[in-house]
């Protein structure tokens, strides 16, 4: 028998979700909001050249369901940049992994992020896509920690506003872990103080 949504949970409640402190966004949560920007998405872009670019490594899920909640045509492509290393603060230095495969020269560009939280590295992403010539580039954010900000960036579609701990799950990691938890969660500080 295939386990359902509920009992998969139940089945995390025993394994990696111990290190989580609270869930502050649930599955459905997700599943309901995302559906939500999809429908908002498609409407605004009716019409245009759209091109999709996730951020990776964290947009994985996000950028997957999202699409396929966007009723169009559109292309999609990915950029990986690391902010972080192995912390949870910002370092500041945003550097290139992976670059585009095309060109977004007279596209329309919608950035796909897990997380806004300095600004610092979709600032970096806008100032360097910008030189690119695209037709637009918006972003789009899963979570916005507006509070966290140290450049005045502000997300044209967020997905919720998220407080300013360090959270973890749909995409989100802690030291490349976490990702796969089919939540957002806070995760218990003593997780990152004992291995800091
Ligand atoms: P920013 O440059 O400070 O806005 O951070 C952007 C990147 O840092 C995100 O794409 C995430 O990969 C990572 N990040 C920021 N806050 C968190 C968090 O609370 N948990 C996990 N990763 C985070």
């Amino acid at each position: 028998m295939i386990p359902t949504h509920m009992q998969l949970d139940t089945l995390w409640d025993k394994g990696i979700r111990r290190d989580i402190a609270r869930i502050l966004f649930t599955r459905t949560q997700i599943h309901e909001r995302t559906i939500e920007l999809g429908q908002q998405l498609t409407q605004d872009y009716a019409n245009s050249n759209l091109l999709v670019v996730g951020i990776l490594n964290g947009s994985f899920p996000f950028i997957a369901d999202l699409v396929r909640t966007m009723n169009m045509p559109l292309d999609i492509d990915f950029m990986a940049v690391s902010s972080y290393g192995e912390r949870t603060k910002s370092s500041g230095v945003v550097r290139t992994l992976k670059d585009l495969n095309q060109s977004i020269a007279h596209r329309d560009v919608l950035l796909v992020e897990d997380i806004v939280d300095t600004g610092l590295t979709v600032n970096y992403l806008l100032e360097n896509l910008h030189t690119r010539k695209p037709n637009s580039i918006k972003v789009c954010t899963l979570l916005d920690k507006r509070e966290a900000r140290l450049v005045p960036l502000q997300a044209d579609y967020v997905g919720f506003s998220c407080p300013n701990e360090f959270v973890v799950g749909y995409g989100l990691d802690y030291r490349g872990f976490y990702r796969n938890l089919p939540f957002v969660g806070v995760l218990k500080p003593e997780i990152y103080q004992t291995q800091a």
